[in-house]
Parts: C-alpha cells; sequence; structure tokens
C-alpha cells in the first residue's frame, strides 16, 4: 500500500486569542520518520494538537491536507479515521473504559460497519503488541492510563500505535519519562511500524531516542515556526552544543513564540 502524505503549509494558530504557531510548513510522507525538536514553548505540542484538532486551538491562517483532503474541514473521530494519530505528552486517564474495549472502539471506528475486527484475532494481536512492549497483561483489563506510571503510560500510547497503524502518526516527547530500558522497548515497537504506508513525526528534546530511531529529516522549532530543517546530523549536533548557533545564525533573541497578546 502507497504510503499517505501529511501537508501542513503556513500554518497559523491562536491560544485564547495568543498567536502561538506562525507559519508552520512541514510535509511528511508515507515511509520517512522525521523529528521536530526545539527548547520548551516553542509550539511543538500545539502543532500537535491543531493537526489532531483539538478545539482550544484556533486555525487563523494556513492548510493542512492529507493526501489532498482538508484536515481542517475534519472533527476529530473523522482526522483519525483518515489515518491521524496523536501519542499525546501527556495522556489523558479515562475511568470507566477499560484499555482493551478503548483499542477495539478505535480500531472498529476505523472500519466499515459490520466489518468489525474479529474477537479472537483482536486478543491476539494485543496480546503479540504487549509482549513486544513488555507490558504486564493486565494492563488490557485495567481503565485507560488510570493510574499508570509515567511510563506505562507511554507504553501504552505505543501499544495503540501498533493497534491502529494509522498513517500518520505524531508522537508528543513519548521518550519522557521512560528508563532506559523502556526506551529500547518504546523505540522497537515504533521501527516496527516502519513501513512505506507509515509515516512519522516524532517531536523529542533528546538525541538519545534519535540513537534508537534514526530519522530521515530534523526539524528545529523557535518562535512558533520550523527555522531549520536537515538531516540525523542535525540532531546530534543540537545534542552537542544547544540550540544558541541556530540563534545566532538566524538572528534570533528570544526563541519562545513570545507573551505578548
Ligand atoms: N491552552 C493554552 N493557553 C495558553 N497558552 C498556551 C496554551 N497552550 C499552549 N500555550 C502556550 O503556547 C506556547 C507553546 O506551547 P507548546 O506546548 O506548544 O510548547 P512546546 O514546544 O511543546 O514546549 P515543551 O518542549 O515544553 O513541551 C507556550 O508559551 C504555552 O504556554
Ligand atoms: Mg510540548
Amino acid at each position: 500500500m502507497a504510503g499517505s502524505t501529511l501537508e501542513i503549509k503556513d500554518l497559523h494558530v491562536e491560544i485564547e486569542g495568543k498567536q502561538i504557531l506562525k507559519g508552520v510548513n512541514l510535509t511528511i510522507n508515507g515511509g520517512e520518520f522525521h523529528a521536530v525538536m526545539g527548547p520548551n514553548g516553542t509550539g511543538k505540542s500545539t502543532l500537535a494538537s491543531a493537526v489532531m484538532g483539538h478545539p482550544k486551538y484556533e486555525i487563523t491562517g494556513g492548510s493542512i491536507h492529507l493526501d489532498g483532503k482538508d484536515v481542517l474541514e475534519m472533527e476529530v473521530d473523522e482526522r483519525a479515521q483518515a489515518g491521524l494519530f496523536l501519542a499525546m505528552q501527556y495522556p489523558s486517564e479515562i475511568s470507566g473504559v477499560t484499555n482493551s474495549d478503548f483499542l477495539r472502539s478505535s480500531i472498529n471506528a476505523r472500519r466499515e460497519e459490520g466489518d468489525e475486527i474479529n474477537l479472537m484475532k483482536f486478543i491476539k494481536e494485543m496480546d503479540g503488541n504487549m509482549d513486544e512492549l513488555e507490558m504486564d497483561k493486565n494492563m488490557a483489563q485495567r481503565y485507560l492510563n488510570e493510574g499508570f506510571s509515567g511510563g506505562e503510560k507511554k507504553r501504552n500510547e505505543i501499544l495503540q500505535l501498533m493497534m491502529l497503524k494509522p498513517a500518520i502518526a505524531i508522537l508528543d516527547e513519548i521518550d519522557s519519562g521512560l528508563d532506559i530500558d523502556a526506551l529500547k522497548v518504546v523505540s522497537k515497537g515504533i521501527n516496527k511500524m516502519r513501513d512505506e504506508a507509515f509515516g512519522c513525526l516524532i517531536i523529542t528534546h533528546y538525541q538519545r531516542l534519535l540513537d534508537y530511531i534514526t530519522p530521515d529529516k530534523v526539524h528545529v522549532m523557535m518562535q512558533g515556526r520550523v527555522v531549520k530543517s536537515g538531516g540525523p546530523e542535525l540532531a546530534k549536533r543540537l545534542e552537542e552544543e544547544g540550540y544558541d548557533w541556530i540563534k545566532q545564525e538566524l538572528g534570533i533573541e528570544d526563541e519562545t513564540v513570545g507573551q505578548e497578546a
């Protein structure tokens, strides 16, 4: 299956009247892994939320297309159905819904009515993926993320990724809070997704994750824009030298999105 293309053009986003994204350009094709790095408060999570359609984020300019279809015209559930997936920096806890039921409903929501996933097939696949992610089997029957440790939540996001098999995934700081072994396990899960039909945008602060998941492209966000792009060597240089050289190169003093209303 040929991959999808997510095309973000000159995206402007406001939250409560405050301009956060100021013209983001980014294109992700199936088969590609992109890393987005950048200092705190430069708009990385805002970009992820805007692509998924978080209601708080108002799009004030630009466009997002998935295979030529206007994503901004879609509701959140339609975006998921179209093949977009977001692993959140801070996943929500949902009491009363088991992890397993949530996964099965999510999978079925992307399938035609009458073509629901076979229960045995679902369980087998979930068990296999949980083994791969070295997750305790009882996590399937626990309420979604409720009382999960930081690391367990992150593994669970990757379990969802592996089960839902989206066309394009955005992973927001999937490495934060993971111990070294968990980082390897989670990376293994993400690498297993590598396929022409799958494109991925990985938001991270650390080269460490990119030692395990080699990105095809690395982008740096500052002031609510992508200000620099390069290959994996760009992430290595950031690890060694920090962000000052980019700020100097581009004449940026304050890299954040600014405090003005
Ligand atoms: N709901 C909100 N209300 C007000 N300001 C917000 C809201 N969400 C984000 N912001 C502001 O937008 C800016 C960018 O935030 P964002 O979460 O996108 O940064 P980030 O690049 O993901 O940072 P980090 O690396 O710390 O996760 C910050 O100044 C933040 O305070
Ligand atoms: Mg963030």
